[in-house]
């Protein structure tokens, strides 16, 4: 099949494109507003974008309404957002974070959720959460979109500080992600969960490409 999203003329019952992208890691994001209060949302149109320094974006669509979101009002203001990675054991309180509620509503509370204090930014972490970023607000870029909703502000961040939980770092040093059990968005309102890994190594001379693939330490590079 072929369609033009301008015409949206895919004849399926259901927008097939947020499936087409998959699957996406869910960013939840914490974010406190001028007034003190803590907020608290998924946002799968998430990554990261560079490592040195590293930096992350996700990007919030209008409120059904067509107004901007909490999160992206409260990085604006504050300067900061924290991103806590979502797992399957937390799966049930990402989705009710998800809900549309008034700015004045401390989400942490309506997912049931711990505040835990950061330590470079005054927005609490997810304490339930294995790993956190703490970031700096650097940009929003925004796009236009066909309706009101569907305008987008892409908000980029600077990651300054990284928390990772002791019992997820494996004895050869890397991230446990099967015993974190990461979930993520498939379109609709499937997810999945990492519960499998594999390994391939980039072929060639390159030793450098490769070392920055497997993450080593620069003094470890070749
Ligand atoms: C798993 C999941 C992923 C989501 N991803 C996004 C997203 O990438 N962009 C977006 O605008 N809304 C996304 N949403 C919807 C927001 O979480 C929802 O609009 C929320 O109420 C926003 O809260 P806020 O106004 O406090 O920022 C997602 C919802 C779920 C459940």
């Amino acid at each position: 099949m072929f369609y033009e999203p301008k015409k949206n003329n895919h004849n399926l019952t259901h927008d097939p494109f947020k499936s087409c992208v998959i699957p996406r890691p869910i960013a939840w994001i914490s974010t406190m507003s001028l007034d003190g209060i803590p907020n608290l949302a998924p946002y799968s149109q998430f990554q990261n974008l560079t490592f040195d320094p590293p930096y992350v974006m996700f990007a919030a669509n209008q409120t059904t309404d067509g107004r901007r979101k909490d999160t992206v009002v409260n990085v604006e203001q504050s300067g900061e957002f924290v991103y806590n990675m979502a797992t399957y054991d937390l799966r049930e309180a990402v989705n009710l974070s998800a809900q549309q509620v008034s700015p004045e509503v401390d989400e942490f509370e309506l997912a049931g959720v711990t505040k835990a204090p950061s330590r470079l930014v005054k927005t609490p972490r997810v304490a339930e959460s294995p790993v956190h970023f703490e970031c700096l607000y650097y940009q929003t870029l925004r796009l236009p979109g066909n309706s009101p909703m569907s305008a987008v502000d892409i908000v980029i961040g600077k990651v300054i500080g990284i928390h990772i939980k002791d019992d997820f770092i494996t004895s050869d040093g890397k991230i446990d992600i099967l015993e974190i059990r990461p979930i993520a968005r498939l379109g609709y309102y499937d997810y999945t969960v990492v519960e499998s890994v594999f390994e391939m190594v980039i072929p060639g001379p390159d030793e450098k490409l490769r070392a920055g693939m497997e993450g080593k330490r620069y003094k470890d590079c070749p």
